[in-house]
């Protein structure tokens, strides 16, 4: 299984995950770099917040879109009508494309879910020309803190989720230095890296809580799995930690990302 990712429907995704990866995809291409013109690879593309905003560099000619998900890639697909964009299902440790076909190669929120890492990192090289740009950000450790607020209630309540809260686990690829360090390994020159930090809004706490339980990731799938006595005593504890003080509302999350880019 080269995914370590737990998707449950395209639609959950974009509430859960993709309304803060399309915030990402902005800073991430400031960061990164797009060439003028020429062919480009989202790698890992889930619904394809990061292909859409390659797109609006209307000087590229081609961009190429993958992912493990088949939901994720369908609804790409539906997203958009752009005829430079071609998505397809494929495995970022084995992309689905020749040596040295693109000029940039993005990845956007995928290396900390996939199971051999350093062998994606290999492959956006393989697939670089020379001189070509290669780029990855993935959320800091530590996790996201709104989601660190989720299983922190959970943690106080279900002994048991001790170890699932993957969140707080070390992911692959979000300690200090480890986003680079692989890229450098892999061969690439100019290696550089930086933190990006978008914020996180809600508007209420059911804004929060609604699409956090929907299904998607770790978090999700946890939920489902919980009896609906625990499931609510879980909301209540949730509710009073988004609230603090203070009465529903707005709450926003400031939270960071580790960005690498790198020349092939
Ligand atoms: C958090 S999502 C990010 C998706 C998208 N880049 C975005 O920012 O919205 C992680 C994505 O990595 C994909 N993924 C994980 N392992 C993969 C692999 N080995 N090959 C291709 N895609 C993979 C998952 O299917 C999922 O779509």
């Amino acid at each position: 299984m080269p995914s370590n990712f737990i998707a449950k429907g395209a639609e959950g995704y974009d509430a859960v995950m993709g309304r803060w990866s399309r915030r990402l995809a902005a800073p991430f291409l400031d960061f990164s770099g797009v060439p003028s013109g020429g062919r480009v690879l989202d790698a890992g593309c889930g619904t394809g917040s990061l292909t859409v905003a390659l797109a609006a560099h209307l000087d590229l000619a081609a961009i190429d879109a993958t992912d493990f998900e088949e939901d994720f890639v369908a609804a790409l697909r539906k997203r958009t009508t752009d005829p430079r964009i071609s998505a397809q299902k494929g495995d970022v440790c084995a992309l689905p494309y020749g040596d040295g076909e693109f000029d940039g190669v993005y990845s956007l929120l995928v290396l900390h879910f996939v199971s051999d890492p350093h062998q994606a990192v290999r492959e956006m090289r393989r697939v670089l020309r020379p001189g070509g740009t290669a780029a990855a950000t993935v959320w800091a450790y530590g996790g996201l803190p709104s989601w660190r607020l989720f299983w922190d209630a959970i943690l106080a309540l279900e002994p048991e989720a001790a170890g699932k809260a993957s969140p707080l686990a070390k992911r692959p690829m979000t300690g200090e230095g480890e986003l680079r360090a692989a890229f450098e390994g892999a061969g690439f020159a100019n290696v550089a890296d930086s933190a990006l930090t978008i914020s996180m809004d809600y508007d209420n706490f059911d804004d929060f809580w609604y699409p956090m339980i929907y299904g998607q990731g770790t978090i999700g799938s946890f939920f489902d799995g919980l009896p609906q006595t625990r499931r609510d005593q879980l909301r209540d504890a949730a509710r009073k930690a988004y609230l603090g003080d203070d009465s529903d509302g707005p709450r926003a999350f400031a939270t960071v990302a580790v960005a690498v880019r790198a020349t092939a």
